[in-house]
């Protein structure tokens, strides 16, 4: 039995047991859990931590710390479609900026807001692993290299 608190929704028990079979330590855990929580709820709520640290057995200002080091954790809902565009060296030098601005511009939007109707969340995030085919954009979880903003336009519409 993982000890997860039942009122929370968010974690399926049987995939929290596999997890934590993987582990010698439970607290060895915390990162999978997190991953796992995020995926089925889409960020880390209040609720998401308490439950993860249940699960391993430490307090949830810890569990916070780790959600808080990470970037890819979230701790608010995004919308539907997550536009994270890299913003290290490589991407910033080809045009990261760019797209950024005029994601801005067309979607009235700041880095870290979502759009009005839920539809688009900006991030700036750190290197994506594909330098050498900068800019690069991962929207959700699928990467586009070498995006220009012709390109982001004719992707960004074609979403449903
Ligand atoms: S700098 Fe953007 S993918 Fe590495």
């Amino acid at each position: 039995m993982t000890g997860a608190n039942s009122k929370f929704k968010f974690l399926q028990l049987d995939m929290v047991d596999n997890v934590l079979s993987q582990y010698p330590d439970k607290r060895s855990a915390v990162l999978p859990l997190l991953h796992l929580a995020q995926s089925q709820e889409g960020y880390i709520s209040a609720g998401v931590l308490e439950t993860i640290a249940n699960i391993v057995a430490v307090t949830s200002a810890e569990i916070a710390s780790t959600v808080s080091f990470y970037t890819m954790f979230n701790t608010e809902p995004l919308g539907k479609y997550n536009l994270q565009v890299c913003q290290t060296l490589s991407c910033s030098l080809n045009g990261a900026d760019e797209l950024v601005d005029h994601i801005c511009n067309e979607y009235k939007i700041a880095p870290g807001e979502t759009t009005e109707d839920d539809r688009f969340t900006l991030m700036k995030v750190e290197c994506l692993g594909s330098c050498g085919t900068a800019p690069v954009v991962q929207i959700n979880n699928d990467y586009h290299e070498g995006v220009t903003v012709e390109f982001l336009d004719k992707l960004l519409d074609s979403l449903e």
